[in-house]
C-alpha cells in the first residue's frame, strides 16, 4: 500500500506535472505595492516514486509573479537535482551534497534564488525557476547548508549553519549582502544533535540541540531519532570574528524544536528565544507521519507548543515554560524585527491528535496575549503565512499575509492575501492547479534586493 503514504496523499498529494499560466483570475483588490515574486518550496515526489521519508521527496517550487494589483504568472518547476534521478546521497566517498531533495526552502541572497535542504548545498534556480546547478558559493562553501539562514535586516547578511553527524558537528557561516561568504567558523562543543533551525539577535548567535541525534538504526533514509540521554541545550555565543570561541551552553528541558519563531535580547540582557516545541510524544507522533509508519500521528505536526526559553548569560540560568496551548507550527514574523523584540507573531494551526482545533492563520500579539485565528474553510488548508509590510508602514502588523491555501473539495489552490492587522481577507488569486501542501517559502519584492524583473 505505498499509495497510502500520508504524504503522498489529502493536502500532500504531489502535483504531477509542470506549468506556466499567464494572467490569472483575482477576487478582491490585489494592493499594488504587492509587486514581486512569491515563491514557496515543497517535497513533491515524481509520478510513481515513494520516498521512504517525507523528506526525502524531491523539491517542487511553485512561483508566482504579482504585479501593479494582478497576478502576471504562475508556475511550477522540480529542482533539477542528482537526486530527482535517483542519485543516492551517499557514496563510496561519503555524502554527496549535490544529491539533495532540495524540498524544504526557497530563498534569495546576493541576486540568487537557491532551493534549500539542510543535508546538502543550495540549488540555485532562475528568476523563472529553472534550475542552475548547485550553488558553493564560488567554492567557498564546504559544509551543508541550513534550509533556514537568517538574513540580517540592519546588515543585510545572511547568517546560516552547515551542520553534520559527523565531526565537525556545526559551522557557522556569515555571507555579506553581496553573497560572498565573509566569515566561516567551526563552533566548539556542538554535538550530532538534529539542527533544523537557529537564531540570530542584534548581539548573538543562538543554536538549538534537543533531544533528536543522529541514530543509525533509523532506517527510513533521515537518520535520527529521539534519545533520552541526549542532552538538551541552547548555545549562546557573541556574533563576530571570535564569537565560537566564547559560545557557553545551556541545559534545557528535554524536547524537539524545528522552528525557531524569533530571538533578541530584552532590556536586562537576557536572550529570550521562543518556537514551537515537541515532548517525545510529540515526537513520536510527528516521526510516524513524516515516515508512514503504522500507529497513532494523523498530523506531521502534533503536541507542538510554543515554549519560551529566557536564558540569562549572567546568572547561568535558563527560565522555560509553554505559552500557548494552540498546536502550531510554520512561526513567521515582519522580518524587519528578526532578532529584535518583536510585538506580533504568525503561525499555522494543526488539529491536535483527538482531531480538535483545525487548520488555521494564526496571529499572537505578545504585548497583550491575545490570540486571534483565522480559519480558511472546510477541507482548506493554509500554508506557512509570509508577512509582507504595507509602502510606507508605520506599525509591526501594518502589511500582508501571504498563504497558499489547498482546497480538496474543488482540487485547486489559491494564494490568500489577508490584512495582518486584522487577518481579514484582502484578495484571493486563483491558481491554475492544486499545490501540494508544503514547507517553506519567501516574497521577493521587486525593490531592494530583489533579483530580476521577470
Ligand atoms: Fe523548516
Amino acid at each position: 500500500m505505498t499509495d497510502q503514504k500520508p504524504y503522498l496523499t489529502g493536502h500532500y498529494t504531489p502535483v504531477v506535472d509542470e506549468v506556466t499560466a499567464t494572467g490569472l483570475t483575482v477576487e478582491g483588490a490585489l494592493p499594488p505595492e504587492l509587486s514581486g515574486r512569491l515563491v514557496r518550496n515543497s517535497h513533491n515526489p515524481k509520478p510513481g516514486v515513494t520516498p521512504t521519508h517525507w523528506f526525502k521527496g524531491s523539491g517542487m517550487v511553485h512561483g508566482l509573479r504579482l504585479r501593479d494589483g494582478r497576478a502576471e504568472w504562475y508556475r511550477n518547476r522540480w529542482v533539477r537535482t542528482p537526486a530527482l534521478d535517483g542519485a543516492p546521497y551517499l557514496t563510496e566517498h561519503g555524502p554527496d551534497l549535490t544529491a539533495s531533495a532540495a524540498g524544504t526552502h526557497v530563498i534569495e541572497h546576493g541576486g540568487r534564488l537557491l532551493a534549500l535542504c539542510e543535508a546538502n548545498l543550495p540549488f540555485e534556480l532562475t528568476p523563472e525557476l529553472e534550475t542552475v546547478g548547485a550553488y558553493d558559493f564560488g567554492g567557498t562553501l564546504r559544509t551543508a547548508m541550513t534550509a533556514h539562514p537568517k538574513a540580517d535586516p540592519v546588515s543585510g547578511e545572511l547568517h546560516f549553519f552547515g551542520s553534520s553527524p559527523v565531526p565537525p558537528f556545526l559551522t557557522y557561516h556569515v555571507a555579506d549582502a553581496k553573497g560572498r561568504i565573509v566569515h566561516s567558523a567551526e563552533v566548539p562543543g556542538a554535538s550530532a544533535s538534529l539542527k533544523h533551525d537557529f537564531a540570530i539577535t542584534r548581539g548573538h548567535v543562538v543554536f538549538v540541540e534537543g533531544s533528536v541525534t543522529f541514530d543509525p538504526a533509523e532506517h527510513s533514509g533521515i537518520p535520527y531519532g529521539w534519545k533520552d540521554e541526549q542532552a538538551a541545550r541552547i548555545g549562546v555565543m557573541p556574533r563576530g570574528a571570535d564569537g565560537a570561541r566564547a559560545i557557553r551552553w545551556f541545559s534545557v528541558e528535554p524536547g524537539n524544536m524545528l522552528h525557531v519563531s524569533n530571538a533578541y535580547e530584552d532590556s536586562r540582557g537576557r536572550i529570550v528565544l521562543e518556537g514551537p516545541t515537541v515532548d517525545r510524544e510529540g515526537f513520536a507522533l510527528s516521526w510516524n507521519w513524516w515516515t508512514g509508519r503504522p500507529g497513532r500521528g494523523s498530523e506531521p505536526v502534533s503536541r507542538s507548543y510554543t515554549r519560551r526559553w529566557v536564558v540569562d548569560p549572567v546568572a547561568g540560568t535558563v527560565d522555560e515554560r509553554i505559552v500557548d496551548d494552540l498546536p502550531v507550527e510554520f512561526p513567521t514574523l515582519n522580518e524587519e524585527y528578526l532578532g529584535a523584540d518583536n510585538r506580533y507573531q504568525y503561525a499555522v494551526s494543526f488539529p491536535d491528535e483527538a482531531g480538535h482545533g483545525g487548520y488555521g492563520v494564526v496571529k499572537y500579539d505578545r504585548v497583550t496575549g491575545a490570540r486571534r485565528i483565522r480559519r480558511v474553510g472546510d477541507a482548506r488548508m493554509p500554508s506557512e503565512a509570509l508577512f509582507v509590510p504595507a509602502a510606507d508602514a508605520g506599525a509591526e502588523d501594518d502589511g500582508y499575509l501571504l498563504t497558499v491555501v489547498t482546497d480538496l473539495k474543488q482540487d485547486a489552490s489559491q494564494l490568500l492575501v489577508l490584512d495582518a492587522s486584522g487577518l481579514d481577507r484582502v484578495a484571493t488569486v486563483h491558481l491554475p492547479h492544486r499545490v501540494s501542501a508544503g514547507l517553506h517559502g519567501s516574497w521577493i519584492p521587486d525593490e531592494g534586493r530583489g533579483i530580476g524583473r521577470g
